[in-house]
């Protein structure tokens, strides 16, 4: 199996521990099943790689884009992580959480004013600005409520990250940051260290998502360092920050490879404090935001399959009860998962077929090519693997679908519990006037 979390036991998938088929039976399908211990594990890694490998200065934030809810963001907390918001929402999660706001980091490209007033006012601890506009609108009311707010400023190191074109945010064309090539990285620093609200800590880059090409963070942290090293010599203000962003990849089908975090990270912090050296720069603080790779093998979907639509000549379907409203990650990216007949692992698999949502939409796609067991059919319970990240995060409404709810499960713990209950209907419809 894709991670060593799930196992085969006479024909049924166990996640964490857990029978999906007791799971699907108790809680109800659609559902996301997410692994405590495996979030703990992931943040572990990170954790102990940075500490052993770049120092107490090292803090690892975790990108709460990737899978966003108060029990999560407690387990986070509890992990000793700084967060990565980018949102109200995720602030106002963070907050009922009781997460240390002076460890959150907010980013985004375009924070409305209220946005901004309401994170000083939760006590946030550094904002990411992405651009000019967002510096003056915080020095402005960081000044009206007689506070000097601490940013780094998010920079594009103008690199290709070799992943899908819809996460790659380290190029010089990318609606985030300002690019270092153009000479506006220059002129926003300027800027920043001109204003009297402003407490510059450094610098932040995010090259992309779902890489797996390590030499892409080698030369990313390269590129800042020497541009650290040019404001200095240029205003005589040194970066007290590197924020490297997030991005390492993760495993969703066989064939992707195997990221060995802890081999990352002591690759990254050696060529950080080699380039320290050679330019004569004290090591900064780093900060890394991995989302996906703490979250995305702590989670499985279950559905039960409905109709089974055999077309002669063409092809097959399976039809789940969920689909793109709580993933949608094929429809947007094509993105490849593992999909599995949870209840039916010793059958042979050789009906080739797609698995298909239950949204009024063609592009309601889960998987296609996927094998399952000739006798799959209505009843059946389908599990996907991979989910914990980008998933709940991504999840809508379309169509009026209410969506899944959350169960945690811990075998250390011997704990299974709702985390998120499932919407209702009525949920749905409580918003309407
Ligand atoms: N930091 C920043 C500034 C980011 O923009 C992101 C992701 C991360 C950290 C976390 O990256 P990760 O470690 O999760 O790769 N919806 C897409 C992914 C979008 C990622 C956006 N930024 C997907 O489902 O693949």
């Amino acid at each position: 199996m894709i991670c060593d979390n799930l196992t085969a036991l006479d024909g049924v998938l166990h996640f964490a521990g857990q029978n999906t088929l007791a799971l699907a039976q108790e809680y109800g399908t659609p559902l996301y099943v997410m692994d405590e211990d495996r979030i703990r594990t992931n943040c572990r890694t990170y954790k102990k790689a940075l500490e052993t490998f770049y120092g107490p200065e090292a803090m690892p934030l975790y990108a709460g884009k990737a899978a966003s809810f108060t029990r999560l963001i407690k387990i986070i907390k509890e992990e000793g992580f700084g967060l990565d918001v980018v949102s109200a929402g995720e602030i106002a999660t963070a907050k009922n959480a009781d997460f240390p706001m002076e460890h959150a980091y907010f980013h985004s490209n375009n924070k409305t004013d209220a946005d901004i007033a309401l994170a000083m006012d939760c006590g946030i601890g550094y904002f990411v600005a992405d651009n000019v506009e967002e510096v003056d609108a915080v020095n402005a009311i960081a000044g009206e409520k007689g506070i000097r707010q601490k940013i780094l400023l998010r920079l594009t190191p103008g690199i290709d990250p070799h992943t899908y074109a819809a996460v790659a945010t380290g190029k010089v064309d990318s609606k985030f940051g300002s690019a270092i090539e153009t000479g506006q990285a220059e002129e926003i620093t300027a800027h920043a260290l001109s204003l009297s609200n402003i407490d510059l800590a450094g610098f932040h880059c995010h090259v992309g998502s779902q890489v797996f090409d390590s030499d892409v963070f080698l030369r990313a942290s390269e590129i800042m360092l020497e541009f650290i090293s040019h404001i200095r010599a240029r205003f005589g203000y040194t970066a007290r920050m590197l924020d490297l962003g997030g991005g390492y990849g993760v495993r969703y089908v066989d064939s992707d490879p195997v990221s060995d975090i802890s081999a990352n990270i002591a690759q990254v912090a050696s060529a950080v404090k080699a380039k320290c050296a050679e330019l004569s720069l004290p090591l900064p603080a780093l900060r890394m935001e991995p989302g996906r790779s703490i979250v995305a093998d702590a989670g499985i979907t279950l559905y039960t399959a409905g109709t089974v639509k055999k077309i002669p000549g063409y092809k097959n379907y399976v039809s789940v009860d969920g689909g793109m409203t709580d993933n949608p990650r094929f429809a947007l990216y094509g993105s490849s998962y593992t999909v599995l007949n949870a209840g039916k692992l010793n059958e042979d698999c050789d009906f080739e077929c797609s698995v298909v949502g239950r949204c009024c939409e063609s592009g309601d796609i889960l998987q296609e090519n996927v094998k399952m067991p000739s006798s799959v059919g209505r009843g059946d319970i389908i599990a996907v693997l991979t989910t914990g990240a980008y998933n709940y995060s991504m999840s809508s409404n379309y169509t009026r679908i209410p969506r899944p709810p959350i169960v945690m499960v811990s075998r250390e713990k011997s704990q299974v519990s709702l985390a998120v209950r499932r919407e209702t209907a009525q949920d749905v419809l409580s918003l309407d006037l």
